[in-house]
C-alpha cells in the first residue's frame, strides 16, 4: 500500500485559504493535517474551531486534526462538529488518555495518540490496540519548519514491532521535517503516514511534491 500523504495547513497562505485549499483537493494528499496550538501545550498559537469550520465546508479530504492542546478531551464534539475524521491528542497532556480515545470513538471520530521526541513509544504498550493512529513528533510541536530529529527512526521500528506483537491496526503517522529524503527514510522504517508543512506549501509546484511524496 502507498504512503497516506497529509500536508499540514499550518504552513498554507492563509491569505489565499479558498485556493490553498482547493489545491489539497486537486492533488493526491490523503488528508488535510490540521494543527491546532493553544499557547499553553506548546509556544505558539495557530488557528482554532471557526476556521476549521471554514476548511471543512470547502476540503473534500478527510481532516486529520492534532491537537496541540493541554486538556483536549474538553474539545471531542467540538472537533466533531467541524469535520474532524482522525482526533490526535498529545501523551503529555492526558492523565486519563484511555477515556479520551473512549470518546472520541464514541463521538465516530478515528481516535490518534501523539507522542513528542522524547517520550517514548513503549508506554503505549497498554493502549496500542484501542488506538487508531500514532502520530510520532520528529520535530518539538509549535512550529512549522523545523529540522527532523533522525532519532525517531528508531522510534519508529520499535513502534512497529509494538503493533505487530499486539496485533494493532495503528497506522504509524510521522509529524515534522519532512522531506523527499527524510521521507524515503521513514518509510524505509515502517511510516504508514507522513504529514509534510513546510516542504510541500512552500514548494514551487505543492500538487506535484505532494505526487512525488506519494510515490515514496
Ligand atoms: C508542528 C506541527 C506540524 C508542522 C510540520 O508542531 O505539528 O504538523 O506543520 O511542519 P513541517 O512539515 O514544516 O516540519
Ligand atoms: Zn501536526
Amino acid at each position: 500500500m502507498s504512503v497516506i500523504i497529509s500536508p499540514s495547513l499550518l504552513s498554507a497562505d492563509f491569505g489565499n485559504l479558498n485556493s490553498e485549499i482547493d489545491m489539497i483537493n486537486a492533488s493526491a494528499a490523503d488528508w488535510l493535517h490540521i494543527d491546532v496550538m493553544d499557547g499553553v501545550f506548546v509556544p505558539n498559537i495557530s488557528f482554532g474551531f471557526p476556521v476549521l469550520e471554514f476548511v471543512n465546508r470547502r476540503c473534500e479530504k478527510p481532516l486529520d486534526v492534532h491537537l496541540m492542546i493541554v486538556e483536549p478531551q474538553k474539545f471531542v464534539p467540538e472537533v466533531k462538529r467541524v469535520g474532524g475524521a482522525i482526533m490526535t491528542v498529545h501523551y503529555e497532556a492526558c492523565t486519563h488518555l484511555h477515556r479520551v480515545v473512549q470518546q472520541i470513538h464514541t463521538a465516530g471520530m478515528q481516535a490518534g495518540v501523539s507522542l513528542n521526541p522524547h517520550t517514548p513509544v513503549s508506554l503505549l504498550e497498554d493502549i496500542i490496540e484501542d488506538v487508531d493512529l500514532v502520530l510520532l513528533m520528529s520535530v518539538n510541536p509549535g512550529f512549522g519548519g523545523q529540522k527532523f530529529i533522525p532519532r525517531i527512526l528508531d522510534k519508529v521500528r520499535d513502534l512497529k514491532e509494538m503493533i505487530a506483537r499486539r496485533n494493532s491496526h495503528a497506522v504509524i503517522e510521522i509529524d515534522g521535517g519532512v522531506n523527499l529524503d527524510t521521507g524515503r527514510q521513514l518509510v524505509e522504517a515502517g511510516a504508514d503516514a507522513l504529514v509534510a508543512g513546510s516542504f510541500v506549501f512552500h514548494s514551487d509546484n505543492p500538487i506535484d511534491t505532494i505526487a512525488r511524496l506519494k510515490k515514496l
